[in-house]
């Protein structure tokens, strides 16, 4: 079943009123639901879960600096919509089926608001996990305006919760990035690409085994899931009518498994103006973007004189990444389509500035520690894939331990075939470099021997990131100063099903 590309317009999230607001803070209430959503309109209703009856969530806008308070809300019914893997770390019987736990996804916050993976709750936080501390959580929004999305995290289940539909935006905003008088209003636009595969009644499919099925368990996680259909904001292959001038897109990975190379088929650039952690230096004009899982890039795209005609954002990064299947030119290389239909309502005195923000590099003489973490593909009692993240499966003994306001070096050493896209919570880092290295003489030896030249990063990279793509066989360097808070986070693989399986780990920022 392939449906129709480009019937259904692109949603735009609603953006989260506040239940009270005063000088000091600001107070959010956010509701999980189950609900039958219409997908394409070729599909009936789906079956999914998100926040506040929507999927995607609302999009949460707040100012850099502003105190706010959430009280996140698990109503969701008894029985989860997709198959559990009881041998997963977090996930056996001893524990409800619907947990859930909300992590806002690049913010600098105190870990016990974080979103510990550990910190689930059930309805009416009946029962909580171990690490579950306080029903309202507080963001203190240290960060610059940047693009940041909230989204599950709860240990062993994370996939199949993100999958159901609860992630959403949450923009952080600031004065310094309103003069930079860039696209704003309904010129505007977040953009969510996933990628899902459904059923022939409309509800969505997530396998139960992997593709060589485990006969011992009943139910299996899979190393990987690759949809057969884009969706954007929660519409499969949606359009957007927009007029022919300057328009600015959040765009946001937030799929289980799938990398995207986004394109414009009119060949035309995209000006890319922030990373993950805000804005660049100055903007990037880029022929083609690639994101990894919980990657975003926010872009300028210039309509001007266009009128007419029809632009189709493609993807052409193979799945899995980088050594996976070409993608289909029929269905997953098609994102949507811009529609440049609607005439201009008032001239565009938006602009692309020269320059955007400082962006000091870190320097490394401060570095008080250097770690080497491998990431690693072991097998498990099933012989099923087990990645993990410095041979440590989630409940060994925590070894990162960087002290407040220390800067630290790690050195990502990829011995598997796969991209990795590791994400550290709490801080944001620069990348370094990327450079080849030895795997066979590692594996052996545990010694890096370089075969070629560390790499410079392409300009885009050059800028404030929570999730690097950490490439086979190279050695990924990322320098980071860790604060302002303390306590306990997590580090890990943003390929869901990679994160699940113990590809993630605890690190505990000490005094
Ligand atoms: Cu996007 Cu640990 O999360
Ligand atoms: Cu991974």
């Amino acid at each position: 079943m392939i449906l129709s590309k480009f019937i259904d317009e692109l949603p735009i999230p609603p953006i989260l009123k506040p239940r009270w607001k005063n000088q000091f803070y600001t107070y959010y209430e956010v509701n999980m639901t189950e609900f039958r959503q219409s997908l394409h309109s070729q599909l009936n209703d789906t079956t999914v879960w998100g926040y506040e009856d929507g999927y995607p969530g609302p999009t949460i806008e707040v100012e850099s600096g502003e105190k706010v308070f959430i009280k996140w809300i698990n109503n969701l019914p008894g029985k989860h919509l997709f198959p559990i893997d009881y041998t997963v770390h977090g996930a056996h019987r001893d524990v409800p089926d619907v947990r859930t736990v909300v992590h806002v996804h690049g913010a600098c916050v105190e870990w016990e608001s974080d979103g510990y993976p550990e910190a689930w709750f059930t309805k009416g936080f009946k029962q909580v996990g171990p690490y579950f501390r306080k029903q309202i959580y507080r963001y203190d929004n240290c960060n610059h305006a940047c693009t940041l999305w909230y989204h599950d995290h709860t240990i062993g289940i994370t996939r199949l919760n993100i999958y159901a539909g609860l992630a959403g935006f949450y923009l952080i905003r600031e004065n310094r990035e309103r003069s930079l008088n860039l696209p704003s209003g309904k010129y505007e636009i977040p953009l969510m690409i996933q990628d899902k595969t459904f059923n022939k009644d409309g509800s969505l499919y997530y396998p139960k085994q992997p593709e060589k099925p485990i006969p011992e368990l009943e139910m299996s996680i899979t190393p990987k899931f690759i949809g057969d259909t884009i969706l954007v904001n929660g519409k499969v292959w949606p359009y957007l009518k927009v007029e022919p001038r300057k328009y600015r897109f959040r765009l946001l990975n937030a799929s289980n498994t799938r990398f995207y190379r986004i394109k414009l088929d009119s060949g035309q650039l995209m000006y890319q103006i922030a990373t993950d952690g805000g804005l660049l230096e100055y903007p990037v004009g880029l022929k083609e973007i690639m994101l990894a899982p919980a990657e975003r890039a926010d872009v300028i795209i210039d309509f001007t004189n266009l009128e007419g005609k029809n632009i189709i954002m493609t993807n052409d990064a193979p799945a899995p990444f980088p050594g996976g299947d070409k993608p289909d030119p029929n269905t997953v290389c098609q994102v949507m389509q811009f529609r440049v239909t609607l005439p201009l309502s008032s001239v565009d005195t938006s602009t692309i500035p020269a320059h955007m923000m400082p962006v000091p590099k870190t320097k490394e003489q401060s570095v008080t520690r250097v770690r080497c973490l491998t990431l690693n593909d072991n097998m498990d009692q099933y012989g099923r894939e087990w990645m993990l993240l410095d041979n440590n499966p989630w409940d060994a003994p925590i070894s990162e331990n960087p002290k407040l306001g220390a800067t630290e070096i790690w050195y990502l050493i990829n011995v598997t075939d796969d991209s990795h896209p590791i994400h550290l919570h709490l801080i944001d880092f620069q990348i370094l470099d990327r450079r080849n290295f030895d795997v066979e003489k590692f594996n052996k030896e545990k010694v890096i021997e370089y075969t070629g030249p560390a790499m410079p990063l392409e300009p885009q990279e050059r800028g404030w990131k929570d999730t690097v793509r950490a490439n086979p066989k190279q050695v990924t360097r990322i320098i980071m100063q860790f604060g302002p808070f303390t306590g306990l986070y997590v580090w890990h693989c943003h390929i869901l099903e990679h994160e699940d399986y113990e590809m993630m780990g605890p690190y505990i920022v000490i005094r």
